[in-house]
């Protein structure tokens, strides 16, 4: 039986492209990261505006502690400018934070703005503003399936209850920026059934019209689930 699906509920991007962002440039990377926060401060603000029940950002994966570490730290130094600086108003707006993956890893003064900012959303009932951070997919699904087990048989039911998402709408589209087809150990579990959307855009270059056209895709699209 096909399924009819008009509207996204929840959102999840790839934001890949900041370094060729700025390599076109001759800038610094860093500077790409710098864009790449003003495009996420733009969407956050759409998907809001657009009554997404949840955007989730890939921010920092568990392979990206294999760049150089002035590109960690650049990347480290804007996450805690964007909760210093944008977190008010996202709060006031009625956004709710929510991080997947294990942010532990991080430098204590990063994760203890992080735990202020979760702190601060958590009664917040808009958009769920869910960022990936030290997240990869099959790390997340290796400890919920070691949590499941503790609990009884290894079920997918089981193990979709104990993933970092489990509180989430079901995942409906799968966007991800700068041309790459892959999805680089991200929400594999929850993309079984999701729609992709590849684009050639550069994420600094990503805008609201860039969302709202994924979205327009999106709602023309027939999903089957396997049914006919
Ligand atoms: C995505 O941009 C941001 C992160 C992975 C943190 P990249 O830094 O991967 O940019 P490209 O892929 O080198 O262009
Ligand atoms: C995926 O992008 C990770 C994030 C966007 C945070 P990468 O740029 O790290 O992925 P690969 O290396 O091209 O697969
Ligand atoms: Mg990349």
């Amino acid at each position: 039986m096909s399924v009819p699906t008009h509207k996204a509920r929840h959102v999840a991007i790839i934001m890949d492209g900041n370094g060729r962002w700025a390599k076109k440039r001759h800038l610094p990377r860093a500077m790409g990261h710098k864009k790449g926060v003003d495009a996420v401060r733009r969407l956050v603000k759409a998907a809001r505006e657009m009554g997404l029940e949840a955007l989730t950002l890939y921010a920092f994966s568990t392979e990206n502690w294999s760049r150089p570490e002035d590109e960690i730290s650049a990347l480290m130094g804007l996450m805690k400018a964007f909760i210093l600086a944008d977190l008010d108003e996202f709060a006031k707006a009625g956004v709710r934070l929510k991080i997947i993956g294990d942010y532990n890893k991080f430098s204590a003064d990063v994760v203890e703005l992080i735990e202020g900012a979760l702190a601060r959303t958590a009664a917040n009932t808009g958009t769920t503003l869910v960022v990936a951070l030290n997240y990869g997919s099959q790390d997340e699904i290796a400890r919920a399936a070691t949590k499941a087990a503790a609990k009884g048989a290894i079920t997918p039911e089981a193990i979709a209850a104990e993933l970092d998402t489990a509180d989430l709408p079901p995942l409906d589209l799968l966007i991800r920026t700068s041309g790459e087809v892959r999805l680089s150990n991200f929400l594999l579990w929850q993309a079984a059934y999701a729609e992709m959307y590849f684009t050639e855009v550069l994420w600094p270059d990503f805008t609201p019209a860039h969302l709202e056209e994924a979205l327009a895709e999106f709602a023309a699209r027939e999903r089957r689930y396997g049914g006919r």
